[in-house]
């Protein structure tokens, strides 16, 4: 069986949901060292001391460590992977709040929904330094193949995103490149909804679902882990949405 064992792993919105997620997994995949970043310092202290606390009661032997890195800022993240040396794998799951909506909204906001999940993975993955046998892995959505209305722009981004990590395989090869693409899953990136619309949402999304129920991140991490330890797997999207392409 493979393992991440003596591997080195930056997550790039390691603090939250799936991002966290993926970091646990990877300590328990025997990881030698899991760096998680993201844009609020805050976030990566408690974030940090939150995996420190899983790998004492699982005794677990792998590092953490966090770095603040907003990936918005492109001389931010040059400086950052001059900076952290070679990796083993890069796991990218920073998303900000999105920008939703169509008719009637501004283009240069409908173009900033690109930054973050689109133009900054592009930038990692022309700026990180990965070791022979390592990965990047970004992460994309449901949404490329069945937008809800009001989508369009994710809709483009994501599909996008899943073309960029087909060209990327091929201009970083032998390192490989990857995209995980999930349906609904209940992490903090709905935090930011009123409760009663959150819970009506995520009813309804669980609905419509051939399983009945959304994603969990625990799940949804496991697919990172398979594309970070499958040596023969590139330029590929795993799509994880409880059977949503079907329905
Ligand atoms: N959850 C879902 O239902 C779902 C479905 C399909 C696709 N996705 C996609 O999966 C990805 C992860 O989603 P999630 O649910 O895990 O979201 P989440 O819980 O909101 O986590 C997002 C992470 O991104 C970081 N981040 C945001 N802006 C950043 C920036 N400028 N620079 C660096 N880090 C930044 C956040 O930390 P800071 O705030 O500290 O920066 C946080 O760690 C997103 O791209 C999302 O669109 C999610």
């Amino acid at each position: 069986m493979t393992s991440l064992r003596d591997q080195t792993i930056l997550i790039i919105g390691g603090t939250s949901g799936i991002g966290y997620s993926v970091a646990e997994a990877s300590l328990h995949q025997q990881a030698a060292h899991v760096i998680v970043a993201s844009s609020t310092p805050e976030k990566v202290t408690k974030t940090v001391a939150r995996l420190e606390e899983t790998t004492t009661k699982n005794n677990l032997s792998g590092k953490v460590t966090g770095k603040t890195l907003d990936v918005s800022n492109s001389d931010q993240v040059k400086k950052f992977f001059a900076e952290i040396g070679e990796l083993d794998h890069v796991v990218i799951t920073s998303g900000d709040k999105l920008k939703l909506g169509f008719k009637g909204v501004d283009l240069e906001t409908l173009k900033s929904a690109l930054d973050v999940r689109f133009w900054a993975a592009a930038l990692i993955a022309q700026q990180a330094r990965i070791k022979k046998g390592g990965s990047i892995t970004l992460t994309g959505g449901v949404a490329s193949i069945k937008p809800p209305p009001g989508w369009p722009i994710v809709a483009g981004l994501a599909g996008a995103a899943e073309s960029l990590v087909k060209g990327l395989a091929v201009d970083l090869a032998p390192v490989r490149v990857n995209l995980v693409a999930p349906g609904a899953v209940l992490t903090e990136l709905w935090d930011s909804l009123p409760t009663d619309l959150r819970e009506k949402l995520l009813q309804e999304s669980a609905d419509k679902l051939l399983v009945k129920r959304v994603g969990n991140p625990e799940e949804i991490a496991d697919a990172y882990i398979f594309l970070m330890k499958c040596g023969f797997i590139t330029g590929e999207t795993l799509h994880i949405n409880g059977g949503q392409t079907l329905v």
